[in-house]
């Protein structure tokens, strides 16, 4: 019988530890974590995870401040505002919620962000901290799915551990943390994408199989060895009658027929999602307590 993974119950606990500590520094004479979250324009995914992380802000004590400007902003005005919270001593970190307009250059507002501030970890210096293992803010999914395996216990040293696709945001990142001295690491770890040829037998050898390609159901029994585990990064939204919204989220894993396979499996939604914003809450507070020099 596999075990589910309950990535909502972790974030749920991993708050409470957060929210403790948070009172440990208030009692303590401190001011509370303050966040600082820039939205640029109105797209409807963006709004409602700004308003989810402010919300759990709230949840665990923390200050938090959410800027809001038009699509329309000008890059100079953005950049005037990122200055602007770098220098701000009352503001532990701040992230600008992609994607941004055309107009404005990502990867110039990322590398405007004073790294000791980037909580989102997507700062160039952040990137090569962690590939490079030195104290560093890990980016919400890696962190949370590194959470995910601790809390379970999943091993990792000497195991093989497969990550179908390649993104800066997910696959480049948890590959790296995977091979890394320690736990959880020491993983002989191999990089799959679209050009791979093969896919299929390299994931029968895999222990771990960390699915971060976005296409709903791409992995099945079949290429599942018995025994494994299986963390689904895979969140497309796809047409649904049975909801409200008129979607719902799918998983890149054919969860019904690959659980009974595995030793851990999460599910989709309720597994790497929800981690992601407490791994955010987790950044800020490193950065509170200027852990990152
Ligand atoms: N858009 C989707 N995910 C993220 C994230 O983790 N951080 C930011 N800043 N924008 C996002």
């Amino acid at each position: 019988m596999y075990q589910l993974i309950d990535g909502k119950a972790i974030s749920e606990q991993v708050k409470l530890e957060i929210a403790e500590e948070v009172k440990l520094m208030v009692d303590a004479g401190k001011r509370p974590p303050h966040l600082a979250v820039i939205i640029v324009g109105h797209d409807g995914g963006s709004e409602t995870y700004v308003a989810h992380k402010v919300k759990s802000c709230e949840q665990v004590g923390f200050k938090s401040t959410k800027i809001a400007f038009e699509a329309n902003v000008t890059e100079a005005e953005l950049l005037s505002k990122i200055n602007e919270l770098n220098r701000d001593n009352e503001l532990d970190g701040f992230i600008v919620q992609l994607p941004l307009p055309k107009h404005i250059s990502e990867q110039k507002v990322i590398e405007s962000i004073d790294y000791h501030k980037d909580v989102d970890g997507f700062h160039p210096v952040n990137v090569g901290r962690m590939s490079i293992g030195l104290p560093c803010y890990v980016s919400a999914t890696p962190y949370g799915i590194l959470e995910l395996i601790k809390r379970y216990n999943i091993p990792t040293s000497g195991k093989n551990c497969v990550v179908i696709g390649r993104s800066n945001i997910v696959g480049k990142p948890i590959a790296s943390l995977m091979m890394q001295k320690g736990y959880p690491g020491d993983a002989t770890v191999t990089v799959c994408h679209s050009r791979t040829k093969n896919l299929k037998e390299i994931c029968l050898q895999a222990d771990i199989i960390i699915a971060a390609l976005g296409q709903p159901g791409f992995l099945s029994a079949d290429m599942v060895k018995e025994g494994a585990s299986v963390i689904d990064v895979g969140t497309t939204r796809v047409p649904s009658e049975k909801t409200k919204s008129g979607f719902r989220l799918s998983g890149d894993v054919k969860f019904d027929e690959v659980a009974p396979k595995c030793s851990f499996i999460t599910p989709v939604p309720g597994g790497v999602g929800p981690m992601t914003i407490v791994s955010l809450l987790k950044n800020t507070l490193l950065a509170a307590k200027k852990e990152i020099y």
